[in-house]
This record gives structure tokens, sequence and C-alpha cells, in this order.
């Protein structure tokens, strides 16, 4: 139905001046009417992101930038250097001994529970009686600075009797260590639809985690106030949880505990829980010392102490019919949770949601372990076990592909899911918006696929060492939190006497350009140009029990949240405007600045100070919960999702079949966001998206030894891609339709679902493998494990052990 609509490219001329004309132009039918023109609309715009200038110019403040209090003292954390053991002391003296030195913090200290508020309940606040991962944090050591408090945490020694360790998902598997209890669903008949499946494959495979590596690492300042009340500044995606974990460890109320965040550097889900940790152990710090703590981890510790995205590994078994459908499915899937549960439920549930990205499965069995092993607590991660389910699938379709010697893109067209049939999903939610049907030829046709298959062929042919590698994978991604409840949000627009407008909402700036998009919103809802919104920092004390800005809904529900605060005071003004030409209400306009009623037309600042003067409530709350969702915890069934954020990539890549090493050569995507609140920020989502989700695929390794200890614990060994890894042919157009349902300016989130585009780039690499093999050799499935380091890719190669 949308193969008539020209995709949206940085690229066009005037770049997002077309993005708007044309997004406004195909949305169609499913577009609200807008009453202004769009041209003097801030949604819709590529404006700067609210902090670029004061970022690039070193001016935007991080919590370390911040002014230090007078007395403010700075805390570094002792590790346990044992994966599994018994600590029987903890050995302080000579860390004490060290002028300047003020004090060590400990489990006792703990005023409170000595358990994190945590979901499962399972996780010290400092380590007691046991120790679970090299790298486990035991306590604190304050000084009066940075540098001697970590010199003397190393002098803290442990008396620790070591315990055995589960330290990989295969020993834990094999020794039923879990964090949660492990969920099975079912639809059909798998055993069956496989007994009578034409071909069957089976095989087994593993994807590593990763590190966040945000550029600002885990950081948080505690500082104590009268009355036992605390203010807490923290790097969190969640000042909500913040707040409640802090009060939780010291027995106060939520109320005596006020956590501001104006921006992080980076969340990328690693400060949905874990920065609690960090604001806990300083408040806790500064509750026995008195004093403003200050706890900020070197990198090295931060990749010690902090989860990382859950390693998985796969067992499957497909059968499938000679088209390259499939028609039966057993797929086992053992996450590596860490020491505790952390949210490992939610993401091993998003990875189960997620099995089948964009096919129908009918008859299929899913079997998901959450496996307790003796390394960190892993966590949120930039699609939140999205991508490890979506990579399985993907995986087992270029297998297929292979087996029958068929184009994959055929195989995954056939596998698709229908838009009046096979559309409903193996969680019983049926696909309402599937646009993939329209959206794969489309991108076939903008990266000449056929073409480029055909050369790449031709290419390999006459390349004996360098081989080449084209794949084209969709992503279908959830948008709404799985837990309903978290589904909420709240927010507060003041507009003062001078016509300026402050908004505050629950939700939290890590770069990804939020505030910028509320204040577009809010600035179109009140008809003021951009300049007159300012977006301020998050604060639990304006904006109570916000849900995480996670799961890619931040604009979805602050900013509804924020338009819905301005509606309120617009509605009030336009009230007052109608008393006094004696209007009706719905007849007045805001726009460019103005206050347009039938018969006068008036500056937005002189309704402002007039409605003041008439005693006009001029500012407002806004409460927004999403609409349509339910899910039923027990059975994983239910519509967990609002709606699917689509996209497809096609990414041709290169091997060195004698050295292992791989290269990004060209990438073409073709995105979802729905009708764009700016295009900019939302390009560079999917770009930054796509890049950080190649890193996972290929260079980002964690290597854990055989003592359990992260051997991969700095930029020096563990490789983030890098400027020059970005491939030369880097191409992004936007879907150009609005959001079918009903949803912030027609947009659709946009934060994770371009993570999973990056799949391409595994399955091209497997599609080079395969040209390496030696003529016939072509249909057996391709075993690489990601990521795709050049190891790995010459162990695929069958030239290293
Ligand atoms: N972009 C930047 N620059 N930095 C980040 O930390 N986090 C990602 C994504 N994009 C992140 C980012 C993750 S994990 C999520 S869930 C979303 O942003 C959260 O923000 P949103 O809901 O406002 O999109
Ligand atoms: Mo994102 S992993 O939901 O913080």
């Amino acid at each position: 139905m949308n193969t008539h609509a020209t995709p949206i490219s940085r690229d066009a001329d005037g770049a997002t001046e077309a993005a708007r004309a044309d997004a406004h132009g195909a949305a169609g039918a499913h577009t609200p009417a807008r009453s202004a023109p769009a041209r003097e609309n801030a949604m819709g715009r590529s404006h700067p992101h609210e902090s670029a200038r004061a970022q690039v110019a070193g001016l935007a403040h991080y919590i370390d930038d911040l002014p230090e209090l007078k007395g403010t003292l700075y805390a570094a954390p002792i590790l346990s250097p044992v994966a599994h053991g018994r600590l029987n002391a903890v050995r302080t003296d000579a860390a004490l001994s060290l002028p300047g030195v003020r004090g060590v913090v400990l489990a006792a200290d703990v005023p409170g529970d000595k358990l994190l508020a945590a979901f499962a309940h399972d996780e010290p606040v400092f380590a007691f009686d046991t120790v679970q991962h090299v790298g486990q944090v035991v306590g604190l050591v304050v000084a009066e600075s940075v540098m001697l408090a970590r010199r003397a945490a190393r002098l803290v020694t442990l008396d620790i009797t070591p315990l055995p360790a589960v330290l990989t998902v295969q020993a834990a598997m094999a020794a039923q260590s879990y964090v949660l209890p492990p969920v099975f669903v079912r639809r059909g008949d798998a055993g069956a639809a496989l007994a009578r499946a034409p071909h069957r494959l089976q095989g087994s495979f593993e994807v590593g985690g990763q590190e966040h590596f945000y550029l600002e690492g885990q950081i948080a300042y505690a500082v104590p106030l009268e009355q036992r009340q605390w203010a807490i500044h923290s790097s969190t995606q969640h000042p909500g949880e913040v707040q409640h974990w802090v009060a939780h460890a010291l027995g106060l109320d939520n109320h005596a505990v006020r956590v501001e965040c104006r921006r992080m550097g980076g969340g990328f889900g690693g400060k949905e829980t874990q920065a609690g940790h960090l604001a806990v152990w300083a408040a806790v710090a500064a509750h026995k010392l008195g004093r403003p703590v200050k706890l900020r981890l070197d990198r090295d510790d931060d990749f010690m102490v902090t989860g990382k995205r859950h390693p998985f590994a796969y067992e499957y078994e497909v059968g499938y019919g000679d088209d390259g459908r499939i028609q039966g499915l057993k797929l086992q899937m053992a996450a590596n949770c860490g020491f505790s549960a952390d949210l490992s439920g939610p993401v091993a549930d998003r990875a189960v949601f997620h099995s089948d990205n964009a096919y129908f499965l009918e008859d299929v069995e899913i079997a998901s372990y959450r496996c307790k092993t003796n390394t960190q607590s892993h966590t949120a991660f930039r699609g939140f076990g999205g991508p490890q389910g979506v990579i399985a699938i993907e995986a087992i379709l270029g297998d297929i592909a292979r087996a029958l010697g068929r184009d994959a893109l055929d195989v995954r067209m056939a596998n698709l899911y229908g838009t009046t049939d096979r559309n409903v999903t193996h969680y019983q939610m049926p696909v309402e918006d599937n646009i993939l049907p329209d959206l794969l030829p489309k991108l076939e046709q903008i990266a000449q696929y056929r073409q480029r298959q055909a050369a790449i062929s031709a290419w390999n042919a006459g390349s004996p060492v360098l081989k080449r590698g084209l794949a084209i994978t969709p992503v279908k991604f959830g948008i709404s939190f799985t837990a309903t409840l978290f589904n909420q949000a709240g927010a507060l627009v003041h507009v003062y006497t001078d016509g300026s407008v402050q908004v505050n909402h629950g939700g939290t700036e890590m770069g990804q350009g939020l505030h910028t998009k509320v204040a577009q919103i809010v600035a179109d809802e009140l008809g003021v140009p951009m300049e007159r919104v300012l977006v301020t920092a998050s604060d639990t004390a304006k904006v109570p029990n916000a849900s995480a800005t996670a799961a890619s809904s931040g604009t979805d529900l602050n900013g509804r949240a924020a338009q819905f605060a301005a509606r309120h005071v617009r509605d009030n003004l336009a009230a007052f405007v109608c008393g006094l030409d004696g209007c009706g209400a719905g007849s007045i306009r805001f726009e460019g600045g103005r206050v347009i009623s039938p018969t006068t037309e008036r500056a937005w600042n002189d309704v402002v100070q007039a409605a003041y003067a008439n005693r006009i409530q001029l500012w407002s709350d806004g409460f927004y919960r999403t609409p349509k969702i339910h899910y039923d915890k027990a059975t994983l069934t239910g519509r967990p999702f609002y709606y699917f954020a689509y996209g497809a990539a096609c990414t041709e890549v290169a091997i060195d079949t004698l050295t292992g090493e791989s290269r990004v050569l060209a990438v073409d995507i073709l995105h979802d966001v729905g009708r764009s609140i700016n295009p900019a920020i939302d390009i560079g989502q999917i770009e930054g998206g796509f890049v950080q989700g190649m890193g996972w695929l290929t260079t980002e390794e964690l290597v854990w030894n055989a003592e359990g200890r992260l051997a991969t614990h700095a930029p020096s060994t563990y490789k983030i891609p890098a400027t020059g890894d970005v491939p030369a042919h880097f191409k992004v157009q936007l879907w150009p339709e609005a959001n079918r349902e009903d949803n912030v300016g027609g947009s659709k989130a946009v934060g994770e679902p371009p993570f999973m585009l990056a799949i391409s780039v595994y399955e091209a690499l497997r599609n080079a493998v395969a040209a390496a093999r030696p003529p016939g050799g072509q249909a057996a499935p391709v075993r690489l494990q990601a990521p795709a380091t050049a190891e790995q890719v010459l162990r695929s190669l069958g030239r290293l052990g």
C-alpha cells in the first residue's frame, strides 16, 4: 500500500524540509490534520540537540562537573578478587593508616536493609558472608581525594575461602543454576510439525555480551541535607528508582530523598538499574561520615563491577519446506544472567518475544533459561534481549537458505508475517501494522540487492583470498515496557509571566535527544518558537514515580505527558481570550508566537501577561498512560506492545580468509520512525544504533579467564567501533508513513530498534565465509560465534582449532 511513497533521505535536498513535507504528505489517512501550516511547526524539523553547542564547547555539566560542596569526600570501591567464596574478614588497617583516608564503609554500616531494593531482592548492598563474582563490591574507602581513595582501596585485603564457581552458561545449565525459573512458550505442536517437515536442521551457537562503554562512567554524588533529608546527583536513567533504593538502604521514606540528573554521557541501558548501586554506596558512606561523598568508578572498575548485555547460548531444531518456509521450531535460549536477577527476567522475556523477529512461527516451542553464574549481574542494554532473540531466527533462516541453495532474502520474504493471515505472534498478539512486505522490496531496490548479489558471486569466483558477502535482514521491534505498569508518565509545563516556557518531565537525557523532542512538542502545542521552551533536569521532586527512560519509549510517554500539560495551559489561555473576544474556545489558534481569535490577533507574551493579571493558571501537569496494552506474566501472552517499529538493512562485508579480518563496506538502511519529530536526531539514532550493534557482533569481545576474572576491562583490550570502522557507504532513509497507532505527533520510537539492523552484518559475514568454501560445499550451516572476531572468522573457515 505504500510502495509508491518516496523514502526520505538526509541526502535529499534540503534534508529536513524534504523529510517533513514527504512525511506529512505520505502519511495519508493515518495523519491527524494539523491546524498550523507545517512550516511553522517545531516538530518534523531537524532542530539541533538542545545541548549540542554546550557539549562541544565543554559547557554542558555532567555529575563530575558540578561545583562541590565544602567538605566533600571521595570514595573508591573494594573489589572481590575471587569469583565465589566465603568472606571471612576484611582487613582495613593498612588503608586506614594512610594520611587523608577518612574511613572504610562495609555492609555493617548500611543503616537500612542490607539487600538492595532490587526487583528480586537478591543482591546485597555490599557483599557480606559470601562474594559472588570477581569485582563484586565489598565496601568503600573514603578519603580526601579520589586518587588517595583508590590507592587505599588496593591496600584492603580480604580473607576469602574459595567455593566452587559457576563460570559458563553451560555449567549453569548442567547444575540447574538459575536466578529465576525457566519460562516456556508454546504454540501448536512443534514436535509433530518437525516430524512431518520435508527438511530439518539442528544446531547450536553462542552470542557474546557487550559492555555499555558509556563515555561518562557510572557516578553518584550524595549530599546529606538537614533533618535526615538527602540530595543525590546520579547519572541514571531512572531517578525514581535511585530515590527508592537510597531511601530503602538508609531506612527512610522516599519523600526524604531527592534525585536529580541533568544528563548522562550515555546510558545504553547500563544506567537503568546499576546507577542505583553507586548512589546507594555513596549515600551509605555519606551517612556514616556525615559528609557529602562522591563516587566515580574509573573505567577498569566500571568494567569489573557493572553488568553487561546478557551473553546467550542457543540450541535449535527447525523443520521447513522446499520454499524455505519454517514449519516447526524448537528453540532453547540460555541467558547468562550473572550472580543476581537484576533485569534478567524482563530481558529474557523480550528475547522470547523477539525470537520470531518478523516471521510467522506456527508450531513453535521456546524454552528460556535464566542462568546464574559467578560473574557481573548482566543488565539492560539497547534492545533489552530483543537482539538476542532476533539473531537466533535470522541465523536459522540464513542456514535454511544455504541448505536449499536459495537466496536468503527470498526465504525471509516467504516467512514474513502476513497482513491479513499468518499474522498472530507466538504470544498471541495480532500484528496489525506490518509494513515489511512493502519495506523489504523497497530496500531491495534502493540497495540494488539482486544486481550486487550477482556481482559479488562473480567477484568471489575470481578472488581466492578476499571474499565478500551481502545480506538483508529486517527488524520488527515491540514498543512498550512489557511490564504494563511502567507505561505511564508525567510532566509539568510552566509558563512564566514573560512568556518563556519551562518543561519538566519524568524522562532522562542520555544523548538520545529526548529533551529536544519534548521541547519541540511543547513549542507546537503552545504555538511558540523553540527558543522559548527550556527543558530542565530530571528531578524526583518535580515529577514523581517516573519510569526508567528505557524501552525506547521516552518520547512516546513523556512527550505525550508534556503535550497534555501544555494543552491544559493553552486551554486556560484560550478560555481567557474567548472571554475577551466573545468567541468559542475551539476557535483560538496558537501559532508562530501569536494567539489568534476570530476577531483579534495578539502576541503570545501579551496574552500571557494579561492572563496572569487576571489570575489565570499558567502552569499545569500532564499525565499519559499507553492505551490498548495488557499482558499475562504467567503465560507470556497478550498485547505487550502498543505497536511495532520496523526497518531493514542491506550490508556488504569483506573477509580476509588468511587473517580472519573483516570490514563492513556498505550499508543501506530503510527504517520506520513513523512521522519523524526530528529527522536529524532520528537518523543519528539509527546510525549510532547500527554501529553499536556492529560492534557487538564483530569486535567487542568480553573474555573471562578460568578464574572468572574479566580480562578485557579497558579500551586497550575491549574494542568498540572507531570512526574508521564506519562503512564508507552508509545511507539511511526513513520510511515515509506515520504511526498507525495514535502516538505523539504520529512518530515511532527509535532508540533501540536500529541496533538489530546490524544483524545484517553477521549474516553478510556468514555468507562471505560460505563463499570461501570449495565448490559443492555451500549447503552446510555456517558456524560462526558472535562477536565474529578475526579468530572466530578463521575458526568458522576451519582454519583454527
Ligand atoms: N542514544 C544515546 N546517544 N545514548 C544512549 O545512552 N540509549 C539507548 C537509546 N539511544 C542511548 C541512546 C537506549 S538503550 C534506549 S532504551 C533509548 O535511547 C532511551 O531513550 P528514548 O526512550 O528516549 O529513546
Ligand atoms: Mo534501553 S536497554 O531500554 O535502556
